[in-house]
Parts: C-alpha cells; sequence; structure tokens
C-alpha cells in the first residue's frame, strides 16, 4: 500500500536520506530499524509530506503524495504517531482525542471504540495531557492517530522510555491493529518488540537501507545484529 521509490531528502544542504526505497504491505508490520540519527524520523517525515524529497517518489495505494501538504496525506488515511508523542498538554485526554477526529461516517474508530481499546483512557478522560505517565500519553498519541480512521499507520518509537509492562500493552495494541488489516510501519529501537511483532525489517545506516529481510533473517545475521542494533 505504502512505496518509497529511490528518495533522497535533505535538511537545506544536509543530504539525509539516500536512494531509500521500502515497501509496506496491508495487514503487516514493517519496521524500521537503525542507530540514533540513522534518518528514521526523516524517512516517516518524508512520507508524511512535512519534507519533500528532492527526487525519488513516494506512493501510496497507486497515488503519487510525494510533496503532498501533511493534512492532505492524512486524509488519504494515513496515520501518524510522532516521536516526541505531541500530546496537548493543557487539553484533557478526551480534548486531545476529538480535537483532530473527522465527524460524520460511520467508521471503525469513535470514542466508544477508542476506549474499549484503551480502558486506561477512559478512566484518564478527564485528565490533562500534562498528568498524564508516558506510557498514557503514548496511548493518547495512538489513540488520536485511529480517530482519524487510518488505513496505515506510522509509529515512531512507541515503547521508547516506557516500564516492560506498558511496552507489552503497546505490543498487543499493535498486533491487533495488524490483525484488523492495517498496515503498520514501525520505528523501533527495541529489537525483542521488533522480531515480535514485524514480518519485514529495514535497516537504515547514514540515511540509506542497508539491510532488507524477514525476522528469520535478521535473527541469524550476528554481523547486521552487532553493526546497527546494539546487541
Ligand atoms: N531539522 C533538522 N535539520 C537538520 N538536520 C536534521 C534535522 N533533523 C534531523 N537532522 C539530522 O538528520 C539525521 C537523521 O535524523 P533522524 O531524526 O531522522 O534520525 P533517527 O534515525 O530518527 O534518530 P533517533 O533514533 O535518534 O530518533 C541526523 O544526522 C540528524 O542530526
Ligand atoms: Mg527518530
Amino acid at each position: 500500500m505504502l512505496d518509497i521509490d529511490h528518495v533522497n531528502a535533505y535538511y537545506s544542504d544536509s543530504h539525509v536520506l539516500h536512494d531509500v526505497s521500502l515497501h509496506v504491505e496491508k495487514g503487516q508490520v514493517t519496521t524500521l530499524l537503525g542507530r540514533n540519527g540513522a534518518g528514521k524520523t526523516t524517512t516517516l517525515l518524508t512520507i508524511m509530506g512535512y519534507l519533500a524529497p528532492r527526487d525519488g517518489r513516494v506512493s501510496y495505494e497507486g497515488q503519487d503524495i510525494s510533496g503532498m501538504a501533511p493534512h492532505r496525506i492524512s486524509h488519504l488515511g494515513i496515520g501518524f504517531v510522532p516521536q516526541e508523542r505531541g500530546v496537548f498538554p493543557s487539553l484533557t485526554v478526551e480534548e486531545n482525542l476529538t480535537v483532530a477526529a473527522r465527524p460524520g461516517r460511520t467508521h471503525r474508530w469513535s470514542l466508544a471504540t477508542i476506549y474499549e481499546l484503551f480502558p486506561r483512557l477512559q478512566e484518564r478522560r478527564n485528565n490533562l495531557g500534562f498528568q498524564l505517565s508516558g506510557g498514557e500519553q503514548q496511548m493518547v498519541s495512538i489513540a488520536r492517530a485511529l480517530m482519524l480512521n487510518p488505513s496505515l499507520i506510522l509509529l515512531d518509537e512507541p515503547s521508547e522510555g516506557l516500564a516492560p509492562l506498558i511496552v507489552q500493552e503497546i505490543v498487543n495494541i499493535v498486533a491487533l491493529l495488524k490483525a484488523e488489516g492495517l498496515g503498520i510501519l514501525l520505528i523501533e529501537q527495541n529489537l525483542g518488540v521488533a522480531l515480535e511483532l514485524s514480518d519485514t525489517h529495514y535497516i537504515l545506516d547514514k540515511g540509506a537501507v542497508c539491510f532488507t529481510g524477514t525476522s528469520d533473517a535478521l535473527r541469524n545475521n550476528e554481523k547486521i545484529l552487532g553493526a546497527h542494533l546494539s546487541v
């Protein structure tokens, strides 16, 4: 459903993504791995239109979306959960969820179904963003992306800085979204999480793809694991 084809991206003169190609399938988790500064977040920002590729092409369900405005890309059905989570500190949980939601047609996700998936957010519905734990903020960020009823969701290190029990909750949610047929592109530094969830892995090194393969191929590649994943 998502194809990145020979993309080069720059921050002004600084060439950050080098000829990156990757592919995300519906109903699968694809992970993007690599050391700090490898270009993982930049890849997602390029997909979402925050950074226009200088050359190459991003297409979503056959449509060229390279350089399209972020709000248009989001309305086409791509949800984005940013690394910094982006929870509004002075809004309640419920306001955070409804601020961007599109009313109207009956969709899979509404406040009611979101609260079924995240009972903890229902308990906290009237708490302000700044009063939430890191795990709760991550849940708000994922829930808010779902409220737009995406077909593809991009998750930037959802487990970063969270306790193991909360990480497992997030893993369960991602697995459920996959089972529902969403396409998922997941940035994940936790190799255990990546291996558990993912079908296909891409590793970035200095802005270029240096490995593509299945979990089995990755598990058995000690050289790659040692060089890029601190294991
Ligand atoms: N706004 C920016 N302006 C200039 N350079 C940037 C900017 N944002 C990121 N970079 C640089 O681009 C490169 C890739 O950064 P990016 O944030 O994509 O890495 P990452 O793989 O997501 O790292 P991390 O694991 O730390 O989140 C880094 O060298 C970074 O310093
Ligand atoms: Mg990043």
